[in-house]
């Protein structure tokens, strides 16, 4: 499993790294660990957070339809995401390369790992289970790749109808997130914990 050697990969040089660096000081070494812990906490968050998105996306589209569900999303995705940062006690959000919304434009690491994700697909890695990890700076960082669904190329594919194609120029006139067909790259989930917080 590629995030499995990868992981273990980073594991050990870090380790090897702070042992060299300060061999007396076991914490050094803690503290440059990713641990299977940090992961799955960071694994709950985006599943609660995709749950989340998804129901409202949902039921948006079944109540007012596209146009609607627009206004909902635009409403509703960042509230979202910032709720279940609080529940889940670390800092989540919703990143891409091409973007709707230029609130969840990428900071280096996360665009680093996004055209990462990009070259592993491109290498024939499955999107459905695309990860990264790392732990750096006094933080834990994960992504996890978010893959464009055949329900997704309505409001973020090549030929979106009007009126929806107008209302989304209305809301979003620098919107860059469309283009996109099923089994494209479309984004990632973004987690961040404070390494005071995991140890
Ligand atoms: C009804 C139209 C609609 C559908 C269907 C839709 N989206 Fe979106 N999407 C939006 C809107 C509107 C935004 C901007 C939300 C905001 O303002 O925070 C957005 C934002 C995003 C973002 C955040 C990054 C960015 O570009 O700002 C991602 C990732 C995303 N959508 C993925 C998906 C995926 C995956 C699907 C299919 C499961 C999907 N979307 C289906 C309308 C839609």
């Amino acid at each position: 499993m590629p995030l499995r050697r990868r992981f273990y990969t980073l594991l050990i040089s870090t380790s090897l790294l702070a042992l060299a660096a300060n061999a007396t000081e076991p914490a050094a070494t803690a503290a440059t660990q990713i641990t299977d812990a940090q992961i799955s906490k960071a694994r709950t968050a985006v599943n609660a957070l995709q749950t989340e998105l998804q129901t409202a996306l949902q039921n948006a589209m079944r109540d007012g339809g596209p146009i609607a569900a627009i206004e909902v999303c635009q409403l509703q995705a960042l509230p979202i995401t910032a709720s279940i940062s609080e529940q889940h006690k670390l800092y989540i959000r919703r990143t891409a390369l091409k973007l709707r919304n230029p609130a969840n434009a990428p900071d280096d690491w996360e665009a680093q790992q996004l055209a990462d994700f990009a070259a592993r697909a491109e290498r024939g890695e499955s999107l459905a289970t695309m990860e990264a990890v790392s732990r750096a700076d006094g933080e834990f960082r994960y992504m996890k790749a978010i893959p464009t669904g055949a329900a997704c190329t309505g409001c973020h594919g090549t030929q979106i109808a009007e009126p929806l194609a107008n209302a989304l120029q209305e809301r979003y006139p620098a919107d860059q997130a469309t283009g996109f067909a099923a089994g494209d790259l479309r984004g990632a989930f973004s987690v961040r914990i404070p390494i005071a917080d995991t140890l």
